[in-house]
């Protein structure tokens, strides 16, 4: 019988990250992400999913240290990004510079496990740099150099917008960022998996999983999430937009889950965090919408929020650009990626699931002149 979807089929073992859909529970390396968003940063989540444990402090600084002397995109890279600007949209850019970035690479075809770990580090360390360096030139602004002194999160900011965050800002960041960085066998996940259990490289694997993330049902369900709460503009409309929407037989973005039939655990802090940024910075309108919308869509329909529903405001409050909330998405879910690349490698089978035929059988062939 065909599984739709493949629900419930187990793809994949990993070591990577575990989720209760029932409970609302989620896990990386075994560590709960409610621990791990509280008290973490991304850095240290990097090294956790590449390294399958937490770092000493030693290890977490020579780990940063190799990210930040890994920012610079090639001038190959640099040299394409006025065209990128101007021709693709933002996830199309990633897709076509993530692609790229294989030109150049210090690593170039080799496949060890070593090559693949450093390949990984450029990833993560690089994707920052494209989307800022895409954003500065699509807006006629200079580029801005990365900053060694500033953390992953933090820098990515400064890069965007060419001013040092504040602290607040920086860790609100990095907690979205922490929250999206793995989890399990997601769409883009597995077009990864799939890609690398080919034996095809972390470049082509990597960029296969930026197209998979680039749809609405996925990743871009941010982006869809902040253009309803700006569509909704008040939270007293909020109940005759989700209303006449659900009428309409559509769904509402950033609700629903495959996996989570409760909460799902990153949508608690990114409440949190969107109200306390939408307080902080006077400017409570996106949250109350939200907390509006989540609201009516429970009462109608019994949904959850889901990660991408809060992340939408937070990222407002950030200062990031609606259309690139599904590349930050991708920023954060880059160690996640190469993880499961990593993983795949190691213990690897081709995927090839079989499908059901359901058309038609024992056709006879008609030449094309006696065709009607
Ligand atoms: N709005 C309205 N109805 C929704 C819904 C939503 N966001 N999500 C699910 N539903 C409804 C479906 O219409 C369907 O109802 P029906 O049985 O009456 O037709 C039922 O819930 C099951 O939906 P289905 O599409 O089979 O579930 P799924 O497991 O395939 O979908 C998602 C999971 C995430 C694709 C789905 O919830 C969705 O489209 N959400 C919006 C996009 C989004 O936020 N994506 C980010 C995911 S992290």
């Amino acid at each position: 019988m065909t599984q739709k979807g493949l629900e419930e089929v187990v793809a994949a073992e990993t070591r990577l990250s575990d989720v209760d859909g029932v409970n609302g529970r989620l896990w990386y390396v075994g560590y709960d992400v409610h621990d791990l968003a509280t008290s973490s940063t991304f850095e240290e989540v990097v090294y956790l999913l590449h390294t399958l444990r937490l770092p000493t402090e030693a290890e977490l600084d020579e780990l940063s240290d190799r990210l930040v002397a890994e920012r610079e995109v090639s001038p190959f890279l640099a040299g394409m990004m006025p065209t990128l600007a101007q021709q693709t949209s933002p996830m199309s850019m990633l897709r076509t510079g993530v692609s790229a970035a294989s030109a150049y690479d210090p690593d170039g075809w080799e496949d060890t496990p070593e090559a693949n770990e450093r390949k990984a580090m450029r990833l993560i360390a690089k994707t920052p740099t494209l989307i800022a360096l895409y954003h500065r030139m699509r807006t006629d602004q200079e580029a801005v150099p990365p900053n060694p002194k500033l953390p992953h999160a933090a820098n990515f900011l400064y890069m965007l917008s060419g001013e040092e965050p504040d602290q607040e800002d920086a860790v609100a960041l990095d907690t979205t960022l922490i929250l999206y960085a793995d989890h399990t066998m997601n769409a883009s996940t597995f077009t990864a998996r799939v890609i690398a259990s080919t034996l095809a490289d972390m470049f082509s694997a990597i960029t296969g999983a930026i197209a998979a993330l680039k749809g609405p049902l996925h990743g871009g369900a941010n982006e869809e999430s902040m253009k309803m709460l700006e569509e909704v503009g008040d939270p007293s409309n909020a109940e005759r937009y989700v209303k006449d929407k659900l009428a309409r037989r559509e769904r509402i973005m950033g609700f629903g889950h495959r996996v989570y039939k409760t909460e799902d655990p990153r949508a608690t802090h990114l409440r949190r965090l969107s109200q306390e940024l939408g307080e902080r910075k006077g400017d409570p309108r996106w949250f109350e919408i939200s907390a509006e919308i989540e609201r009516v869509v429970a009462s109608e329909k019994g949904l959850h929020p889901n990660v991408d529903f809060y992340a939408a405001s937070v990222y407002r409050h950030l200062g990031i650009p609606t259309d690139l909330m599904t590349p930050v998405f991708a920023l954060a879910r880059m160690p996640g990626w190469t993880a499961h690349v990593r993983e795949q490698y190691a213990d690897n089978r081709l995927i090839r699931p079989e499908s059901e035929y359901v058309g038609p059988r024992d056709q006879v062939y008609v030449p094309i002149a006696q065709r009607g």
